[in-house]
């Protein structure tokens, strides 16, 4: 579990010489990775259906009342339902009162898909790459699901201040699952240790969110691959934007236009019915700027809150995947030459962008990247397009300078970064570049010249992958 950083890192993020083949870090290819379903496999419907009863089952919080449905629900795409929340906070709050954790509730669909961790180094698409939460700290959706149960800001199984698996085996034990875990598992399963039966829960759990309930392939999209249903000229346009090919696949004709989104949320040359997840699970700075709004900034309590507590208040900054990784490996990061792999502070995993859209309701609000910054996808896209940008048509913002905001003649679009470092930032100097049909277009991210109209299609790409569109496979939650 990761709640804040011991070591902070000198304020060289700003003050820099950068190679220049950093200078326009981009993560530039198509994973040869294939994507594999994870194991458990999800064909032991009883298993399955005991796993979706842990995931509802309220009785599984110290104290009662949150399960991992309430953060993680199918009206949301398995994300976070509650609109205020989403809007005034991002992060979400845990069973007890007044206190929540520093990122926002991802996707659970298609997390089965994803790449396991531990996170490591891809050549191909120069990145790390594997593993889940938005640091990749944990290795498989099983190992994730102990997890939440025993996280002091979730739902806070702890005795004295220790993680403790007893307390959730025994709420299963006495609480409404516990019939169908004996069914599933052996009238005496309760008598095997505690670890081996926090064990099962988990594989229950994980066996369920492999399902075709949590990830059915039920969207538009998949209906038109199956081709079964025609896209929108809009919707089209949008998916040529996102892959840059004009038939919405790698290896396909370039675009006069790429957007650059394949490069990191991915999709593989040859199409199967369950291959395309839409992320590579690689990691990346995006340059998301920092959300005021986060209630982790008020988690300071540390006698209310001893174990989740956040130390540094309002200027705590996530790092991500190197809050996770630089620990392990016992390297602080100024000991890193520039260029090296390990440049990795600041990096969050690219999510699915499998129901990014899917909401409980159009009214819905929901919150996007790890911190919750932005409300809808157009502001996402926009942010693609514009974070180098200012009010001044064609000033750009070049965070490789020692003060990349002096002397701007514009305001900004947007605030500064979370994590402003040009040696993590993909794109820092916004540049703009030729592409492989001649024309002057984007690099990924900062200043890709997209104009409101192509934002809008890619925004209108985006919502053909809500789930619930094409009744095909089984009933959809
Ligand atoms: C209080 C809200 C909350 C509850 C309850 C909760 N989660 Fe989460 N979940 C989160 C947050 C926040 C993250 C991201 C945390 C991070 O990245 O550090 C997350 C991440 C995940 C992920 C990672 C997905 C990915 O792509 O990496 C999975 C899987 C998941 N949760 C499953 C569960 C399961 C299973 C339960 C119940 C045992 C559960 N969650 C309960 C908030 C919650
Ligand atoms: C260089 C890799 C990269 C490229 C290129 C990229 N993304 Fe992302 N995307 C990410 C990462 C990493 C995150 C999470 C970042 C964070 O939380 O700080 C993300 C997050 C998102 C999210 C939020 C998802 C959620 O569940 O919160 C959306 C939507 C999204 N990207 C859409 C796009 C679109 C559309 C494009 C093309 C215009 C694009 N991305 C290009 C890496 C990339």
């Amino acid at each position: 579990m990761q709640f804040f950083r011991l070591s902070l890192k000198p304020a060289y993020a700003l003050s820099v010489s950068v190679p220049l083949f950093l200078l326009a870090a981009i993560l530039p290819l198509v994973s040869k990775t294939a994507v594999k379903r994870q194991e458990p496999p999800a064909d032991e419907p009883l298993l399955v259906q005991l796993g979706q009863t842990l995931f509802n089952d309220s009785t599984l919080s110290n104290p009662q009342g949150m399960a991992c449905v309430t953060c993680h629900n199918p009206s949301a795409g398995f994300s976070y339902p509650d609109s205020d929340v989403n809007k005034t906070m991002g992060p979400v709050p845990g069973i007890v009162a007044g206190r929540f954790g520093n990122r926002i509730p991802p996707t659970v669909s298609y997390s089965s898909y994803l790449l396991k961790g531990p996170p490591v180094y891809d050549p191909d698409l120069q990145a790390y790459v594997g593993g889940f939460f938005w640091d990749g700290r944990s290795t498989t959706t099983t190992e994730q699901a102990k997890a939440p149960f025993v996280n002091p800001n979730e739902m806070n199984n702890l005795l004295h201040n220790v993680a403790s698996p007893a307390m959730v085996v025994n709420a299963v034990k006495t609480g409404p699952s516990g019939a169908l875990f004996m069914k599933v598992f052996g009238p005496t399963v309760f008598s095997q240790s505690t670890d081996a039966v926090y064990a099962l829960v988990a594989k229950a759990i994980a066996a369920f969110e492999a399902s075709d309930i949590v990830s059915p392939f039920s969207s538009k999209y998949d209906m038109y691959v199956a081709g079964k249903t025609t896209l929108t000229l809009q919707e089209l346009n949008g998916l040529r934007l996102v892959t840059g090919r004009e038939n919405g696949r790698p290896g396909g004709i370039p675009t006069k236009k790429s957007a650059h989104c394949m490069d990191c949320h991915g999709i593989p040359q040859t199409l199967t019915p369950t291959s395309d997840i839409w992320t590579n699970s690689c990691f990346a700075n995006l340059g998301v700027p920092k959300n005021l709004s986060n209630p982790f900034y008020g988690n300071t309590d540390k006698v209310a809150n001893p174990v989740g507590y956040n130390a540094l208040g309002k200027s705590y900054i996530d790092y991500g995947l190197g809050d996770f990784m630089y620990p392990k490996m016992g390297k602080p990061i100024a000991d890193l030459a520039e260029g090296d792999p390990l440049m990795i502070d600041g990096t969050f995993k690219a999510p699915t962008l499998r129901n990014v859209d899917r909401r409980p309701n159009l009214s819905t609000t929901k919150a996007y990247m790890h911190n919750g910054y932005f409300k809808t996808l157009q502001q996402v896209v926009h942010f693609y397009n514009t974070r180098n940008t200012t009010t001044v048509a064609g000033e750009v913002i070049d965070f490789t300078k020692p003060d990349p905001y002096a002397g701007l003649k514009g305001k900004p679009i947007w605030p500064v970064p979370e994590w402003p470092s040009a040696l993590t930032l993909i794109n820092p100097q916004g540049l703009q570049v030729l592409t492989e049909t001649g024309n002057t277009a984007a690099e990924q991210i900062g200043n890709m010249g997209l104009s409101a109209n192509e934002e809008a299609e890619i925004v209108a790409f985006l919502r053909t992958l809500t789930d619930g569109y094409w009744k095909k496979p089984t009933t959809i939650p």
